[in-house]
């Protein structure tokens, strides 16, 4: 069996969210029940990819380069909790039926976008150089698992 690409999967599921964005954006003018829903998909989707960054890759990388602890991966955990402040500010709106959140939306793209751009072109494959097939292998099991 081929290892995957920690950076295609990941980027692929990057697309897979933005994707969702975009309808939830796109369907909020003129059918607000199915733009909730597909926010609630978004979020609890971004989340999860968020839960298996943090407590997988993340955390293995930061095992096997302690002196890096203040490194890429502590830069991208601060902006996870931007994000997520950003997703439930949204959120929070949406229960109290207010669709006014362009401003919310355009906070999140600005940290998400250039967000996913830096774990695209640097993290990720950087990942996928470091860690050994099996190694690879292990964390894709463990992402099953916290599905
Ligand atoms: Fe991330
Ligand atoms: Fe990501």
């Amino acid at each position: 069996m081929q290892t995957q690409s920690i950076n295609q999967h990941y980027t692929e599921d990057h697309q897979r969210l933005d994707d969702l964005f975009h309808e939830f954006q796109e369907l909020k003018a003129t059918d607000r029940r199915k733009a909730e829903r597909l926010f609630h998909e978004f979020k609890t989707g971004l989340e999860r990819h968020i839960v298996w960054e943090e407590r997988i890759l993340f955390q293995a990388f930061e095992e096997k380069f302690t002196h890096l602890q203040s490194g890429p991966t502590a830069v991208m955990r601060l902006e996870h909790q931007e994000i997520r402040r950003h997703l439930d500010a949204i959120a929070g709106k949406l229960t109290e039926e207010n669709f006014e959140t362009s401003e919310d939306e355009h906070a999140l793209e600005t940290v998400l976008c250039p967000h996913n751009h830096k774990e695209e072109g640097i993290l990720y494959p950087m990942m996928d150089h470091v860690f050994s097939e099996q190694e690879r292998n292990e964390m894709f099991l463990k992402m099953n698992h916290k599905r």
